[in-house]
């Protein structure tokens, strides 16, 4: 692999404030990429600017909430307007609370959709606007195992992450005529400071004894297969599914 492949893409990574988000900005920069470095506050994007351009990569901040229509299309379109040009796009931002079902909200569920699905229908749109037809575009949406085995509690984040596959199969088959790949990720758990609150040693313990490669996922893990889904190095991959969980999804140890 040449470790400058990504150079003169410009990528907008939602969420990138934290977690998987930032390492995957962290890692795109790294191989060249003019990164796009979106989340809420400030605060959350400053620090993975700096510490990309501290490493002497290109980045630039993109403080919007992209629960909304016009809030993902202003993130794509300052995306833009910063790159003129806008190649790779990773729908990552989610807001995610488990809830048993007599206990689900409608505040969580709109919050839960606003954020981790129908941002991702409407980033579609604009990114088809801003892509050039000629050197085609990349779209990674991060759903999760969730997709494909579900836990108690989570019937809306599952749900979420099922209809994502559908969204990024359905683009896919849409979008290939204009030389845009549409994939997905499926992390397995990971330590991040979205998971903190849902970890604990045991849970972790059980985890990693029904994992066939014998450890959790890490940030670095799941940011590595992302960067190679944007990548031309998956140029012949687009309507995917990409298990990034050490075998536990498929297995039975
Ligand atoms: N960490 C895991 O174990 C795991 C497993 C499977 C899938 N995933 C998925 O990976 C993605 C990242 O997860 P994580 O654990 O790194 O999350 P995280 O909570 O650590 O980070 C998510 C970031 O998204 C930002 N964000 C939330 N709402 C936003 C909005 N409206 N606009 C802009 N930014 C917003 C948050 O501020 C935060 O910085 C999510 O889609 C999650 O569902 C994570």
């Amino acid at each position: 692999m040449n470790n400058k492949d990504l150079l003169g893409r410009v990528a907008l990574i939602t969420g990138a404030g934290a977690g998987i988000g930032r390492e995957t900005a962290l890692q795109m920069a790294a191989r060249g990429a003019t990164v796009c470095v979106n989340d809420l506050k400030e605060e959350l994007v400053a620090p993975v600017v700096e510490d990309i351009r501290s490493r002497g990569g290109q980045a630039a901040a993109i403080v919007q909430n992209i629960a909304s229509r016009e809030g993902i299309r202003a993130a794509i379109q300052a995306s833009f307007a910063h790159g003129k040009r806008f190649d790779i796009l990773v729908n990552n931002a989610a807001w995610v609370r488990y809830q048993a079902i007599p206990e689900i909200m409608s505040e969580t569920v709109e919050r839960m959709l606003d954020v981790g699905f129908k941002s991702v229908i409407w980033s579609l749109q604009e990114a088809v606007a801003v892509m050039d037809p000629q050197c085609g575009g990349s779209i990674v949406n991060v759903a999760s195992v969730a997709a494909m085995r579900s836990a108690a509690n989570s019937v809306v984040y599952s749900g979420i992450k099922s209809g994502i596959l559908g969204i990024t199969r359905a683009a896919a088959a849409e979008l290939g005529a204009r030389n845009i790949r549409v994939n997905a990720v499926c992390p397995s758990a990971v330590p991040t400071e979205g998971t903190q609150r849902n970890r604990n040693a045991e849970r972790d313990a059980n985890r990693i004894a029904r994992t066939p490669l014998g450890r959790l996922g890490t940030v670095e893990d799941i940011a590595r297969s992302i960067c190679f889904l944007a990548s031309d190095e998956a140029g012949f991959l687009t309507a995917q599914s990409l298990v990034v969980d050490g075998g536990i999804t498929f297995t039975n140890i």
